[in-house]
């Protein structure tokens, strides 16, 4: 692997504090402009972290809630089990209410409460120190589940390709090779070229801030449009595959992710390009049986009036409407790639057999 490759695919995005009693992220509201690095301690800073998107990314979500609640779990001095299994489900509850839409990060923070309930009246450190465990097998996990998604994902392009992504599903979002953004480092790492285009995604940019930066600096051919532009560039016939990631895919197979995506399925559709959605088994709800149960975050309409300007881009006065995602309907999507293989339609059934493998 080139050193410009490692630097992208292996950033410490998110991890443990040396006193795992922190967690370290890099701001990714800061990017691409500065690198800062912080040290989240306090319930308060962990939840804001992830509301206000210094982390995101649905597997970052996930990773970062697991860390957090056991660097919080560790600060606590409660030696009683009883008290700290609710204290624990206290805190859980709150990190769980920093956005609703990645399930990740109930699916992270159910899993390390898991433990504690089926931990039941042991030692208080015993527990910590399988929490410990845990949270770090999540992130370990992830890495390995973005690397089969990687293959998978590049058996369903060929060298020379051009490939339309929305928002942000790489290394910064997950760990490593990233979901969606997997296969073209993978390809790049085996000496393969892809023309990437990268869709701005408004309102906050993941796709020019997150996207092109992370490609850019790993040598990949990279063309940032706006996401308005996205029909020209299928039309031209640059395009031979979108790849996107997804915050939460229903067992009937409707994926939610960044707004937007469901207009580029639908583009894709038009001009009979495939459309691919990639993401771990650990997006994948199978509670939820379609994307009209996919709760969709709604954020400050301050981000769509004011964020990016020095001055006000609208009327102060003016009604905004400021979904953070929407639901692209399976039935426009042509394949969806997770670590344990391609699902296809009917996705009830190839998304089910996934849980049983
Ligand atoms: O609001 P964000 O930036 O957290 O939204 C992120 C996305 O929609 C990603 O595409 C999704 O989480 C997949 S990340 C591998």
């Amino acid at each position: 692997m080139s050193e410009e490759l490692k630097q992208v695919t292996h950033i410490d995005n998110v991890r443990l504090g040396e006193d795992e009693k922190s967690v370290v992220i890099i701001d990714q509201t800061q990017l691409p402009n500065r690198t800062v690095y912080l040290t989240l301690r306090t319930p308060e800073e962990m939840y804001d972290a992830i509301k206000l998107l210094q982390v995101r990314g649905a597997p970052a979500i996930g990773i970062c809630a697991g860390y957090s609640i056991y660097a919080l779990a560790r600060q606590w001095e409660i030696g009683s089990y009883t008290e700290f299994a609710q204290k624990f489900h206290e805190q859980k509850e709150y990190l769980n209410s920093s956005r609703p839409t990645a399930v990740n990060l109930s699916w992270a923070l159910n899993r390390m409460e898991g433990l504690v309930t089926a931990n039941a009246g042991k030692p208080v450190s015993e527990i910590l120190d399988l929490l410990g465990k845990e949270c770090r097998a999540i992130h370990e996990e992830d890495i390995a589940m973005c690397r089969a998604i990687s293959e998978y994902g590049l058996s369903l392009i060929k060298e020379g390709d051009g490939v339309l992504t929305h928002c942000n599903a790489g290394p910064l979002a997950t760990s490593r090779y990233g979901t969606a953004l997997g296969p073209l480092f993978l390809g790049k790492e085996r000496g393969m070229n892809f023309h990437v285009f990268s869709d701005e995604t408004r309102p906050l940019l993941q796709g020019a801030r997150l996207t092109s930066y992370e490609l850019q600096k790993a040598g990949i051919d990279v063309t940032l449009i706006c996401d308005n532009m996205a029909s020209i560039v299928m039309k031209n016939g640059w395009v031979q595959a979108c790849f996107v990631g997804c915050d939460r895919v229903a067992a009937n197979g409707d994926a939610a992710n960044k707004i937007g995506t469901s207009g580029v399925a639908i583009l894709a559709k038009h001009y009979g390009i495939p459309f691919y959605v990639l993401g771990p088994t650990s997006t994948i709800d199978l509670n939820c049986p379609d994307g009209d149960h996919i709760p969709i975050e709604l954020r400050d309409p301050a981000e769509i009036r004011e964020k990016w300007y020095a001055e006000p881009m609208a009327l102060p006065e003016v009604k905004c409407y400021n979904p953070a995602f929407d639901v692209t309907d399976h039935t426009l999507i042509s394949g969806i790639v997770t670590e344990k293989g391609i699902c296809r339609a009917p996705y009830t059934e190839s998304l089910a057999a996934l849980f049983k493998k």
